[in-house]
């Protein structure tokens, strides 16, 4: 049966010794306690790091941990202090966590935590190919494990392999400032879908892969190689039945069954009725925005001061990677931030700041949400940001009030909650006032409408819809396989070519013979191009038609003292023989006139995009412009041209990097056709990479043998990868 791996550097449980007994506690940070609801344990296997280093477990404690981990369906990668130093503390949360949350200052770009990096995500790949088998799906989470995919695909080419990202990608802008960033993004592309928690960051991603690895991208799907790989946004859930029902049991409680936090807040509740509770949770990170926070309450108490004794802040702070200078510093500021605060405006029966330095059990966070009136959630940069998904969920009869930073992934999904953003105060102490303020009714409008929504998309919808993805995203990939033109295809191909009495050869030039370049005019043909063509040609009862959009005075120039077939401009010219080229169609040219002024204006718009001005078509290149911007450009360029030529007899042409306008009477497929109803063939064949050679392919007979250069969608029957194999193809004919 297969199964699924999960990987992660955390496992739902961090394990401790203490005095030769092994304990079990549960992770914090969205990650674990996300992914610890879907992982039910039986088909799923979770492989991670156990929190403990080699040099703190005891030889003779191994298998009581493995057997431990075992409960949880875990098994654990071992990993010594030194590469948790530099994997964990190092590469991990000095470089890509400050990194991605654009936090450039703390940025730290050391060779050898890279190294240590590199070494650790081996041994996470090394763990899972121990384990997998090539049925299996293998589903790799967060920053630390960026490498992995790209490690196990090395070994497994075949197995399906998920990615998903828990913190932000950053622009390209940020992105690019990493001296290993392209390893990164192939580590990254070794899987087959790759998820984020939002749009903006799947943007951000696609777009360093372009520019960063010049891959062509369509849509959400990257072509590498022979494969297909896909990017997408699924913002994570809760475990909304969780939270809901512990609150519902929360409710239920008598006095007795109270916990002792409970307790106190309700003697603190019962002590001032009309006083709020504002509660914040966050691991204590820098990207958290808890200083921010701390300044903005001081100025909300400036500002309001009539509510002095009325408010009290209780901020819970876990500890986390405490060994990371960033991470000290930032306790302290905080530690003292409080101090100065409380000493600033307690009173003998008031302290404005409740502040806890620790990880608290499920059933006090539980307390702390139910008991809230506010929750208040001021990150600087976060992935998504669960907490505050959390507090709407535990909100039994639908009141409460959420204030949350719209820098947090979940700003996205929870618009009905009041959003700030954490740099302005006087925005924030203003959104309290209104949270103070707000009338019940509102509130339970609010959230209603937000705890339906956080219920339907739960964390368990979430991880289906990834994996449901994922497989249909290999099942793709594998039919694209199918029509691969291997080896053995290409022997079948070539012995047809050998049997028949009558070819005919259709071959596009630009993407297909020759790579493309900046100035069209530089991808002219080389020596090789041009013995490779000499022999086709030269072959007996066999008729060679170059067939291109290019301009007749270019292919005049290259080809015609070869006496090479030749049909340019899409087909409104013919040359055979080594004659001068006649008009295979009447085609118009009054309608450039119009459409020219359009193109201009693209071109002053458009740093790097230039017009081709051929006899019957006008093209508006964009290869040489900024990837993103460009490809703006051209959907803006089509919707106007779709409009301008809506009564004229023209089409437009999307081809690579270009846009085309011609007589719609014209196209390749129709000129084929042509040439091909003029003799008898018993082979045909057509070669091309973009859209203009699609007419060929859907024109010319069932029984021709249409091949498309590269992955693209495309009516062809085959595909090939690379110029490379095109003409070690067509090299077969002639041999
Ligand atoms: P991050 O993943 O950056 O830590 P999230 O808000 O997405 O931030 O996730 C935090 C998770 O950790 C939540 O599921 C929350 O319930 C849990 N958590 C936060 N604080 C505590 C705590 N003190 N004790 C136990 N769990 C906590
Ligand atoms: C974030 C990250 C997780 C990480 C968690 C806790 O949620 O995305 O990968 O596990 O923080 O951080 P820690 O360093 O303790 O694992």
């Amino acid at each position: 049966m297969s199964k699924t791996i999960i990987i992660s550097n955390r496992l739902p449980v961090q394990l401790q010794i203490d005095k030769g007994n092994i304990t079990a506690i549960p992770s914090v940070g969205g990650l674990a306690t996300g992914m610890k609801s879907v992982h039910t344990g039986g088909d799923s296997l979770w492989i991670g790091w156990s929190g403990l280093t080699d040099e703190e477990i005891p030889e003779e404690l191994s298998p009581d941990i493995d057997k431990a981990l075992a409960k949880h369906g875990s098994s654990k990668v071992n990993l010594t202090a030194e590469e948790v130093d530099g994997f964990y503390y190092g590469f991990s949360n000095r470089t890509i966590w400050p990194l991605f949350h654009y936090f450039l200052q703390y940025s730290e770009f050391e060779l050898d935590s890279w190294n240590v990096y590199r070494s650790v995500n081996q041994k996470f790949a090394d763990a899972i190919l121990e384990e997998a088998d090539d049925n299996d799906t293998i589903w790799v989470h967060d920053y630390q494990l960026m490498l992995v995919p790209q490690m196990v695909r090395e070994k497994r080419p075949n197995i399906s392999i998920g990615f998903f990202l828990h913190i932000p990608f950053p622009s390209y802008e940020i992105f690019r400032i990493l001296p290993w960033r392209k390893e990164i993004l192939m580590g990254l592309l070794g899987s087959d879908l790759i998820g984020f928690h939002t749009y903006d960051y799947e943007r951000h991603f696609l777009s360093s892969v372009r520019r960063l690895l010049g891959l062509e991208v369509s849509f959400n799907e990257i072509n590498l190689e022979d494969r297909i790989i896909k990017v997408d946004s699924f913002p994570m859930g809760i475990d909304y039945k969780k939270f809901n029902e512990a609150a519902k049991e929360h409710d239920q409680k008598g006095p007795e069954q109270r916990s002792e936090l409970q307790r106190r807040l309700d003697m603190h509740k019962e002590s001032a009725p009309d006083a709020k509770f504002l509660l914040s949770i966050d691991r204590l990170d820098y990207s958290k925005g808890i200083a921010k926070r701390l300044y903005a309450f001081e100025y909300f108490l400036n500002k309001y001061p009539q509510y002095k004794e009325k408010v009290r802040l209780i901020i819970l702070a876990v500890p986390s990677r405490s060994n990371v200078p960033q991470y000290q510093l930032l306790k302290k500021e905080i530690d003292e931030l409080v101090g100065r605060i409380n000493g600033e405006f307690s009173t003998v029966s008031w302290t404005p700041i409740w502040y806890f330095y620790r990880s608290m059990p499920f059933e006090n966070l539980i307390d702390l949400y139910t008991s809230s009136d506010i929750a208040w959630l001021t990150p600087i940069r976060d992935g998504m940001n669960l907490v505050a998904k959390e507090y709407i969920a535990t909100r039994t009869d639908q009141t409460g009030v959420l204030i949350l930073s719209e820098m947090a992934g979940s700003a996205n999904e929870m618009n009905e909650s009041l959003l700030i953003n954490p740099n302005n105060f006087e925005q924030t102490a203003d959104a309290l006032y209104e949270a103070i303020n707000m009338p019940l009714e509102e509130q339970q409008a609010r959230n209603s409408i937000l705890q339906k929504r956080l219920e339907r998309y739960n964390v368990e919808k979430w991880a289906n819809d990834f994996m449901t993805s994922l497989q249909l995203q290999k099942q793709k990939d594998h039919s694209y396989k199918s029509r691969r033109l291997s080896s053995d295809l290409i022997q079948k191909v070539t012995e047809s070519y050998e049997n028949s009495s009558k070819r005919l050869l259709f071959i596009d030039y630009d993407g297909t013979l020759a790579g493309f370049h900046g100035d069209p005019q530089k991808a002219n043909p080389d020596e090789e191009m041009y013995a490779l063509l000499d022999r086709l040609a030269a072959q007996e009862n066999t008729d060679m038609y170059l067939i291109s959009g290019r301009d007749k005075e270019t292919f005049t120039k290259w080809f015609l003292p070869k006496k090479y077939n030749m049909i340019v401009e899409h087909g409104v010219w013919i040359s055979e023989n080594g004659e001068e080229f006649r008009m295979l169609e009447n085609v118009k040219k009054d309608w450039m006139e119009k459409i020219h002024p359009v193109l201009d204006s693209f071109v002053d718009r458009t740093p790097g995009s230039f017009i081709e001005e051929k006899n019957y078509s006008l093209a508006w290149h964009y290869r040489k412009t900024d990837p993103d911007f460009g490809k703006k450009r051209a959907t803006e360029l089509n919707t106007v041209l779709t409009s301008l030529i809506a009564n004229d007899d023209l089409s437009v042409l999307n081809g690579n990097k270009v846009i085309e306008i011609k007589s719609s009477n014209v196209n390749k497929g129709r000129a084929a056709m042509r040439v091909f109803s003029e003799k008898e063939y018993d082979f045909v064949f057509a070669i091309g990479d973009d859209w203009t050679d699609e007419f060929m392919f859907q024109e010319l007979p069932e029984t021709s043998i249409t091949v498309k250069v590269g992955r693209q969608k495309t009516q062809a029957r085959y595909y090939v990868d690379s110029i490379k194999n095109v003409r070690n193809l067509l090299d077969r004919f002639t041999r």
